[in-house]
């Protein structure tokens, strides 16, 4: 029987009213050993890799099957897709001849184990957590928005390599770089399947009128017309902004730690962003805090941001002061002594990006794996030439660039607030001296 009819079965049996689609049947039906998959946002590519690893892991004898996301965060997203089709399965009572069977499992947060000693294990990009296993089948999940492709590549053939184990690499893409560009667009010997929103019917049109509302003509291209953008136009290159990205959850420093904020008040989907960084022992920059406010009232942002204060006690807070930003400013600085209004006039803005670019080009900053949309949007961001002649730095036209503000105010914090510790050591320097 065709693995997608047995699947489908299965479904059918247990009640969950899902009929899988071409594209589905056809990727289930796929036994090469190398297969990749082209993706637009949301066409169902998890809950079908999480599908596919149960229903094979029921199939064979001692399997064991990696699922493999970019962050611990997003690996156990996965695999809570890979419990629920396993709780599903449990309430069917399968039968052969006078035989009853029923599914023996035992699961815990990050892996499932079979009475046929088939494993099901997620895992995040970690190639040397990689390395511990002998793998019959690994799924890379978002694959283009993996960092350190190269170890993780050469981790994986050490992976696969004793059980002839096969590979699936499933992505939307993420610019003309990477291993996943290099398998889609030149690699021969994969499998490749390509999946359009068109062919995933529950995406409504009525989603995909809210979709377009709030993603700009470039995100469109790439997250749903599976477009993988040229990287010259980028500020921030992905190679750039993946260097700085580690798999950790933001949290609170430990005490000592010098701390500065960087807020932007909500221009674009009335959000306003509030960027935490800490200063590491090595001099880095680290993302400790990043917290988006929807549609919050004034007297509610007021209050969410001095709550924050009194957690993080930052040295700097940054706060953009232009146009809504200018009373929750004034309210803020009766409250708030270490408040450095900024007025981002578009040279400011210029010179506080380029601080930005420069501290990610020395891979000054870590950045946590999960702040998607802050990696979205430091890529989208531009450089465009002015008809004047001149450079602007700026999100593309009828995108939003608050993550990226929030951010940059953040480190325009920092690095005044270090020069000027700079300047009170040497003028004290120099007052010794005198
Ligand atoms: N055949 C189907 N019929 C109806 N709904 C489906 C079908 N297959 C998947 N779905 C639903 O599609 C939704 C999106 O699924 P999923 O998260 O797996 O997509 P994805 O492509 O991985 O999305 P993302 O781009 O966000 O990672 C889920 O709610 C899932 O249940
Ligand atoms: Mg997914």
């Amino acid at each position: 029987m065709r693995p997608s009819r047995l699947a489908q079965l299965l479904l059918d049996a247990s009640g969950a009213g899902v009929k899988l689609y071409g594209w589905q049947a056809r990727f289930l039906d796929d036994g090469s050993r190398f297969r990749a998959v082209l993706k637009s946002r949301g066409v169902g590519a998890s809950y079908t890799v999480a599908l596919e690893a149960v229903v094979d892991s029921l199939l064979s004898e001692g399997h064991t099957i990696l699922l493999v996301s970019y962050s611990q965060r997003q690996s156990l997203e996965l695999f809570k897709k890979v419990r629920d089709h396993i709780s599903m399965l449990s309430r069917l009572k399968l039968r052969h001849g006078n035989t009853a069977y029923s599914l023996s499992h035992k699961t815990t947060k990050t892996s499932a184990e079979f009475s046929n000693n088939s494993r099901i294990i997620a895992l995040p990009n970690n190639p040397d957590s990689l390395r511990g296993f002998r793998a019959d089948h690994v799924y890379l999940d978002e694959a283009g928005m993996f960092r350190d492709d190269f170890s993780l590549k050469s981790a994986l053939a050490f992976t696969t390599v004793a059980r002839d184990g096969r590979l699936t690499l499933v992505s939307t893409p993420k610019g003309c770089r990477g291993w996943f560009y290099e398998v889609w667009s030149r690699e021969e010997g994969w499998s490749k399947h390509m999946v359009h929103y068109r062919d995933a019917p529950h995406i409504t049109e009525k989603e995909l009128n809210e979709l377009r509302k709030v993603m700009t003509s470039l995100e469109w291209e790439q997250e749903m017309e599976m477009k993988f953008l040229r990287e010259q136009e980028a500020l921030f290159p992905y190679e750039q902004i993946l260097r700085c990205v580690e798999d950790y959850q933001p949290s609170k420093p430990a005490d000592g730690a010098t701390t500065y904020l960087g807020i932007d008040f909500g221009r674009y989907r009335d959000s306003t962003v509030i960027t935490g960084l800490s200063r590491e022992p090595d001099g880095r920059l680290r993302i400790c805090f990043l917290k988006e406010l929807r549609q919050m009232d004034f007297a509610g942002q007021v209050k969410v941001i001095e709550d924050v204060v009194r957690l993080l006690r930052p040295a700097v807070v940054a706060v953009d002061k232009t146009g809504l930003g200018i009373p929750i400013a004034e309210s803020l600085a009766r409250t708030t002594p270490m408040l450095k209004p900024v007025t981002i006039t578009s040279s400011i803005k210029d010179s506080m990006v380029r601080a930005l670019k420069n501290l990610v080009e020395s891979g000054g900053l870590a950045i946590p794996a999960d702040a998607v949309e802050l990696i979205n949007q430091l890529h989208l961001f531009q450089r465009r030439q002015t008809a004047a002649g001149g450079v602007r730095y700026e999100a593309p036209e009828g995108g939003h660039d608050d993550y990226v503000i929030s951010l940059a105010l953040a480190v325009h914090g920092a690095l005044t607030h270090q020069r000027e510790r700079m300047e009170m050591v040497s003028f004290w320097r120099w007052g010794a001296n005198a």
